[in-house]
């Protein structure tokens, strides 16, 4: 497995991380055993990855926690807190206060079994909230760094929401974030132009969400999706084979599947650090870091890739 380091964080860390929300929840949101999803971060270990990302909403921290104890000096954890009280809407502006919010962490700390988080992130920031954060979060994260609770602080956005990236466009003006989370995929590809030329100007790390989702690990969807862009003007229409619109991608000598197509597309991008990838299968686990560790897509593909989607922005392949 390929390494690399964190932007400023210095760590270093391997190129596919583990990604332990998403739909699949290390297999949780699919029924999966406790057991079941330790092994599957055993086998994330045994093959190399040393990068983790979990959340306080996501209900893996303590398995996580559990399935890495062991282990702990040897891996980087990353894990959030979001940004608002409980109970009310993820958009909307009932903030947390700084207080609040490191209170919050002690519960982050106590579910993954740690006296110290590598990475912690505000998570799943808009826009419209960013300010916020900046003002009376940031300060509360700082102070939790200079306590050693906390190692790097990080920023992640709502791509779902924000498939243009306007809260991280913002926020990379700022020298504040250690790392930041973005969605990108070749379906979407404009973190790009707008946010990982930025970080990388800020030295900040970066990591990837999104690669495949709901959209490219399906083939049916992706195809509606890409139909669907060239029936709203969004990619030019002429460009798309409408009976067959990704097949070009899945010719033995370029990708095996479309997930496959995606995460090595994410892996060679300029400024992308850590490709997260989620899931509760071992099978595709163990697909998914082939594909991280395999060579780039042929250049003529990532041009026509270009060329059809380089300027989508309003869908994220959730
Ligand atoms: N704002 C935020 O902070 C935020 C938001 C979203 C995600 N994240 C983080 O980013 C991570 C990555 O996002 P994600 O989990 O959505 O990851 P992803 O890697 O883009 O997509 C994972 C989805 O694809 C499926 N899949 C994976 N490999 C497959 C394969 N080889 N064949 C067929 N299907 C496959 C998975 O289902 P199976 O279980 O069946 O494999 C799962 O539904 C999350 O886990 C989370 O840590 C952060």
């Amino acid at each position: 497995m390929d390494r690399v380091v964190l932007g400023r964080t210095g760590l270093e860390v391997s190129v596919a991380g583990l990604g332990c929300g998403g739909h699949s929840r290390l297999g949780q949101a699919q029924g999966h055993s406790v057991d079941q999803s330790v092994r599957l971060v055993h086998a994330a270990l045994a093959a190399g990855v040393t990068f983790f990302d979990t959340a306080a909403v996501y209900g893996t921290e303590e398995i996580l926690g559990a399935a890495l104890k062991a282990r702990r000096s040897e891996v980087v954890i990353s894990s959030k807190q979001g940004i608002v009280q409980s109970g009310t809407s993820a958009l909307g502006q009932a903030y947390l206060s700084g207080r609040e919010y490191a209170a919050l962490v002690e519960g982050n700390l106590k579910r993954l079994g740690t006296d110290y988080i590598d990475v912690f992130h505000l998570h799943g920031v808009m826009a419209h909230q960013y300010d916020y954060c900046a003002a009376e979060l940031l300060p509360a994260l700082e102070r939790l760094k200079h306590q050693g609770k906390i190692r790097h602080i990080g920023l992640t956005e709502r791509f779902i929401h924000d498939t243009g990236h306007a809260m991280l466009r913002r926020a990379l003006q700022d020298p504040h974030w250690d790392v930041v989370m973005t969605g990108f995929n070749f379906i979407n590809p404009s973190a790009r132009g707008r946010v990982l030329s930025a970080a990388q100007q800020q030295n900040c790390g970066t990591l990837i969400m999104f690669a495949v989702r709901r959209a490219l690990s399906q083939p049916k969807i992706a195809r509606e999706l890409v139909l669907n862009l060239g029936a709203a003007g969004e990619v030019d229409a002429r460009l798309i084979d409408k009976n067959a619109p990704l097949e070009f991608l899945l010719q033995p000598e370029i990708a095996q599947s479309l997930t496959e197509a995606a995460y090595r597309f994410c892996r060679h991008e300029p400024g992308a650090d850590v490709i997260l990838t989620g899931t509760g299968s071992q099978p595709h686990l163990e697909q998914n870091l082939r594909a991280i560790s395999a060579g780039p897509l042929p250049g003529s593909i990532c041009d026509q890739l270009r060329q059809i989607f380089g300027n989508v922005t309003s869908v994220s392949g959730n």
